[in-house]
């Protein structure tokens, strides 16, 4: 049913704070939860931050002490929202094995997002991110067995393959290349911001968790790894930031980002199989409607326009986890040795990107290869999970 969230006014602002009782959620149980249901926690809790983040960013340049009160309110709900989501995440999982799940999170929701994102450039750029997480999938789970003796398999429990993507050597492009050309706000579907938004906030979300936890491992290839794939987040971060117009004023940002909020709680609302969990989508879903109301008064008060003119008339499909095996092979198939150059898509390796490899490998294999030379020499092969047949490139194959 259509549901259009300008309709609904959600709980009162003040009504919103949760006693610290509250927020002491009980977490996911390790063993026997969906692994989609920490999918969607994970893609909440990088929303969440984006929320914080971008509001303290408006904080830092408004100056109009009455929108500052405001923005301080409707943020500690977002960090106490953000709480309540990412604390769902079970103490017992390892480090890794939470990797593994961003991982996992990354190609999954990317591969729903670039199956249903309408404008052909912006679909391309999810197409080509999404090969590159692939990637850093298989990699880390290489790592998982070498280290920790298990099998990223428990994790992604056959509804995600773990095979190679586009090699992770190769995602390291001059910092140009990574730069796209945005959409027109004024012309792009509503469909297609919030897309960027997500993705956007996703990819934030995982450069900032491998800058932290990188360094908290002994394993001297652990810490490599996650250096180098630290590094690319950040290129993808570049990717899918540069996709949103930077035209559009700081009220129809803070706009679309409750918007966004409200869309992704009602979807994962509709698709949640842990009745527990979706309980809390709703909660958050119904905060989210008055921080949107706030956002909408603000924008007709300092844009003068109204919001109707950017948002959709109604939330558009849910945003589902389920699995994009097909389509990523498909990809594979199709597109596994395109880069960069400048804002376009090319085929060949350009003088700007060897230039880039030469300074960054100084002439040794970087950790993403030696991962899976350590792991073939210590184990007598790679660790994949192809659950569709062999891999759809015949020189990826095992
Ligand atoms: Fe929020
Ligand atoms: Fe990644
Ligand atoms: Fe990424
Ligand atoms: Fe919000």
């Amino acid at each position: 049913m259509a549901f259009n969230p300008l309709e609904h006014r959600g709980i009162p602002l003040e009504k919103q704070v949760r006693s610290w009782r509250e927020l002491n959620v009980e977490p996911l149980d390790p063993d026997n939860a969906d692994p989609y249901t920490r999918c969607r926690v994970i893609t909440m809790n990088g929303i969440e931050v984006e929320a914080v983040m971008f509001s303290h960013h408006l904080n830092r340049v408004c100056a109009d002490m009455e929108v500052k009160q405001k923005l301080a309110e409707i943020r500690y709900i977002e960090q106490q929202q953000q709480k309540a989501v990412n604390w769902l995440l079970p103490g017992q999982a390892s480090v890794l094995e939470t990797t593994i799940a961003y991982e996992q999170v990354a190609v999954d929701l990317t591969g729903w997002v670039a199956r249903m994102e309408p404008d052909p450039y912006l679909k391309q750029a999810y197409e080509f991110g999404v090969l590159e997480d692939f990637d850093h999938l298989y990699r880390y789970a290489n790592l998982f067995e070498m280290i920790e003796h298990r099998k990223a398999e428990e994790i992604v429990d056959g509804l995600t393959e773990v095979m190679p993507g586009r090699p992770t050597i190769q995602h390291h492009r001059h910092p140009a290349d990574n730069l796209n050309e945005p959409y027109d706000r004024n012309s792009a579907a509503p469909i297609s911001k919030l897309h960027a938004l997500t993705i956007m906030a996703a990819e934030q979300q995982t450069m900032n968790f491998y800058m932290n936890v990188g360094p908290q491992y002994m394993e001297p290839i652990a810490r490599q790894l996650y250096q180098e794939i630290g590094m690319v987040e950040e290129e993808h971060v570049t990717h899918y930031e540069s996709l949103v117009d930077p035209g559009e004023t700081w009220w129809e940002r803070l706009v679309n980002h409750e918007y966004n909020e409200c869309y992704l709680y009602h979807s994962f609302m509709e698709t949640e199989s842990d009745p527990r969990i979706k309980a809390i989508w709703e909660l958050h879903l119904n905060m989210e409607l008055a921080h949107l109301h706030a956002a909408c008064d603000l924008m007709r008060t300092y844009d003068g326009r109204e919001p109707e003119s950017v948002l959709a008339p109604e939330l558009p499909a849910p945003v589902t986890f389920e699995p994009n095996k097909q389509y990523i092979r498909d990809l594979l198939a199709n597109q596994v040795d395109l880069t960069k150059l400048g804002t376009g898509y090319v085929w060949e390796a350009h003088e700007r990107f060897e230039k880039m490899q030469q300074q960054l490998m100084g002439g040794r294999p970087p950790a993403s290869e030696e991962v899976i030379t350590e792991h073939r020499d210590r184990m007598g092969g790679d660790y994949r999970l192809e659950t569709e047949g062999p891999h759809p490139v015949d020189r990826l194959r095992a």
